[in-house]
């Protein structure tokens, strides 16, 4: 009953998608277990290039069982038009299920996030502003509306006024003005609401029983998360994260698995660094290697269209990440991108204030606020990597930098990516010895 679960190892965007629709192929659902339409995912297949917030990676293989678990949040408008443009493309959407339990992002929750961050000024965290805290907020408070709550208008409206009576206050302001009145207004709000459940309806189920029975039956369940380990709500850059755990231990929670169900656990990481939104990037780069790795990498957000933060990979982090998530292998992406630097830096400490160094993951936020990189110095290549197709048709210079990492790492690399198509991912020799899902990509 093989459980894969892949995760971002630094703070997001690190192609995670791509990975997870090449394997999809063989699974027999695909699962998001948290986070929301703060995720994006772009997959090329055949030139075309497709763009995704909410419904899972697996959803181009016609009638894929593609599940929106339980501990994701959804907005059912951004949901239902994903899978409007979905259609529109001639795809078969009919194998999404969405739980009855995962949480509706309600228009209050949009507004309040926006306030939120210009309440925070300058210390804003730099959110998507898509809802995402305020809803996991409400959640934890018991005043959550759940997406089968769509489905009887007697218990939504209630749920909305009770969701509503703590907000009064902060929401007044936005009352006075006509678009957010309209956003506010109890009667609009629930009309809505009925009409997307009810679009929305034959897609809603027990999904951890769906995710059960794939597993109980051998096939392949693929646990797809989003955001990364870095801006994980416990263990990332608080408050500079999201609100939800990225990490790979959530599928149990967010999906309704066990720990025995899950066989596998694989971290994706870029050859390089990237972070969107405020918070601690000790390998940032404000030179112009940093936008060149930003333009060459095409580093803008799926999301929000801001430009990301770029900087040199951050070892200290990655093994971080691999102890957090117990990682059994590593997919490092983007590696074409490093093409034509003359020297890579590698940061495999961090200096702190007091000029110490030290290798290790600091707990406290004021040794990492101060913390700089250091590094050491590895060859860079300038053949074009994007035509290679195996291990053996990369340069030495970069075999010997993904040989850095994995020592580094302390596991091995399963695949690295050299672009954005499918068929610029490649599996490497440790990779297919290391992975029983090899067998399931290639059955
Ligand atoms: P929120 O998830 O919208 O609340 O944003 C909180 C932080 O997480 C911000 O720094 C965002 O930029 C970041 N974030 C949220 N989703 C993603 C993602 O999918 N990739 C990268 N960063 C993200």
């Amino acid at each position: 009953m093989p459980g894969l679960v892949i995760v971002g190892a630094q703070w997001g965007d690190e192609g995670k998608g791509k990975v997870v629709d090449l394997l999809a192929e063989r699974a027999d659902a695909v699962v998001r277990f948290q986070g929301g339409n703060n995720a994006g995912h772009t997959i090329v297949r055949d030139g075309e290039e497709f763009k995704f917030h909410l419904v899972p990676s697996g959803i181009l293989y016609p009638g894929k069982t593609c599940v929106i678990g339980n501990g994701v949040v959804v907005d059912p408008a951004v949901l239902l038009s994903e899978l409007e443009g979905l259609r529109g493309a001639g795809i078969d959407v009919s194998g999404l299920k969405v739980s009855a339990n995962a949480h509706l992002i309600m228009p209050y929750h949009i507004i309040l996030d926006h306030s939120g961050e210009a309440r925070l000024g300058k210390q804003e965290i730099g959110t998507t502003k898509r809802g995402i805290g305020p809803c996991y907020a409400d959640k934890a408070a018991r005043l959550g509306i759940r997406v089968q709550d769509m489905l009887d208008e007697k218990i939504l409206k209630k749920k909305i006024m009770a969701a509503l009576e703590p907000k009064k206050l902060m929401l007044r302001p936005y009352e006075k003005d006509r678009r957010f009145a309209e956003m506010l207004d109890l009667q609009k709000m629930t009309e809505d609401l009925l009409t997307f459940g009810h679009r929305l309806e034959k897609h809603i189920a027990d999904t951890s029983t769906l995710v059960w029975r794939t597993l109980d039956e051998g096939k392949l369940a693929l646990f797809e998360g989003a955001q990364a380990t870095m801006l994980d709500i416990d263990h990332g850059t608080y408050p500079f994260v999201t609100s939800s755990n990225p990490v790979a231990g959530a599928v149990t929670t967010g999906a309704g698995v066990g720990i025995h169900d899950i066989d596998e656990i694989w971290g994706v990481a870029k050859a390089y660094a990237t972070r969107v939104g405020a918070g601690p990037f000790p390998t940032e780069l404000f030179d112009e290697t940093g936008d060149r790795l930003r333009a060459n990498g095409r580093e803008f957000g799926t999301t929000t269209g801001r430009p990301r933060r770029c900087g040199w990979i951050d070892l200290v982090a990655l093994r971080y990440a691999v102890r957090l998530n117990t990682l059994d292998a590593l997919v490092v992406t983007k590696l074409d991108v490093l093409t034509g630097l003359d020297r890579i830096k590698v940061c495999t400490k961090y200096r702190g204030a007091d000029d110490a160094t030290f290798d290790t993951f600091p707990y406290h936020q004021s040794v990492l606020h101060r913390a700089c990189g250091e590094y050491e110095e590895l060859p860079g290549w300038t053949e074009d990597l994007t035509e290679c197709r195996t291990e053996s048709d990369l340069p030495a210079a970069a075999r010997d930098y993904l040989a850095f990492l994995e020592e580094q790492a302390g596991i091995p690399i399963v695949q690295i990516g050299v672009g954005p198509g499918r068929e610029q991912q490649i599996w490497t020799e440790s990779g297919r010895a290391v992975s029983a899902i090899q067998e399931h990509a290639s059955a």
